[in-house]
């Protein structure tokens, strides 16, 4: 898979680690790296639809000891005008919402510098693991912009309205301590263990039943955009969905059977 420029790509048992490569740059995203992972990502879509679920969890990280991405890329932006940046926010919001669309959960494995466009990235996978070296902040205001890739919004979501402000007016960077207290990342470890912490959570999730996973996660992101009623109904009518499976004939049979389930995607 050299394919790509600015990637690095590793299969590791059911995880498939993507790691953004640009390090003269901090792997700072500029358009090769938003079109190689709009690329990277759509092929693993295609391959999971298509029938393949030996990948069961996709970790996204920075091939660099200091950065995960350091934002979007500055000397690319600079000369832009209103259009361009137009198109490139776009651009960097399809890769968000490829990602929220994969069947599998997608993990940030942050470790290091996560700013603005980085930032933005790690908060639109599923969730995000820190190492302890890892460093957030949304400092486009600095630049005289604001964030373009969800910043504003996937922020707010996931650590209120208030604690995003605060940090997308000041352009202050919080370190992964503090990045933990207010909810942004699930689990801080030593920065040796994050790949192996974040491989252990896919390993876990390849043990469960595809579907039931693929659905839990299309549940929980379509609720949340949802009021409370219509929410639980789409949760009420994909739970009913999945006794259609034979994973679930299976899950509940070996269960019973005291055995552990074969889950065969059907
Ligand atoms: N774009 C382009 N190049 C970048 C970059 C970025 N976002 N971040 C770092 N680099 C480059 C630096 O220019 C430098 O290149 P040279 O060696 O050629 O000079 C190299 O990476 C190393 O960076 P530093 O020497 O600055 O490293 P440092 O350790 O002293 O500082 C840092 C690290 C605090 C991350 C600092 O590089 C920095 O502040 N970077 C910019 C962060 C930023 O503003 N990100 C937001 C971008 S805007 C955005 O993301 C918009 C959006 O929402 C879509």
């Amino acid at each position: 898979m050299s394919q790509f420029e600015t990637l690095k790509i590793e299969d590791r048992g059911p995880a498939r680690i993507l790691s953004i490569s640009r390090p003269k740059a901090l792997n700072a995203l500029n358009p090769t790296v938003i079109a190689e992972l709009s690329r990277a990502i759509e092929a693993l879509g295609q391959q999971i639809e298509g029938g393949d679920w030996s990948i069961r969890g996709l970790i996204l990280t920075g091939d660099h000891p200091k950065s995960f991405v350091a934002g979007a890329d500055i000397a690319s932006m600079a000369d832009m005008d209103k259009d361009q940046a137009m198109e490139f926010a776009s651009q960097g919001h399809a890769v968000g919402e490829m990602l929220a669309n994969l069947p599998i959960p997608v993990i940030a494995a942050v470790n290091g510098f996560a700013l603005g466009g980085g930032c933005e990235l790690a908060l639109a996978c599923d969730f995000i693991i820190a190492s302890e070296k890892a460093k957030f902040g949304q400092p486009e205001v600095k630049l005289g912009v604001i964030p373009g890739f969800g910043g504003t919004q996937r922020l707010s979501r996931r650590v209120g309205a208030a604690r995003a402000l605060e940090l997308c007016v000041t352009g202050d960077m919080i370190r992964a301590d503090e990045a933990l207290r207010i909810g942004l990342v699930n689990r801080v470890v030593a920065p040796e263990a994050l790949l192996d912490t974040c491989a252990g959570i896919v390993g876990m999730v390849a043990k469960m039943g595809p579907l039931a996973v693929k659905e839990a996660k299309r549940v929980i992101h379509q609720g949340a955009e949802l009021p409370l009623p219509a929410a639980n109904q789409i949760e009420v009518e994909a739970f009913a969905a999945l006794f259609d499976t034979q994973d679930q004939s299976e899950g509940m049979r070996a269960f019973l059977d005291k055995r552990e389930a074969e889950f065969s995607a059907k």
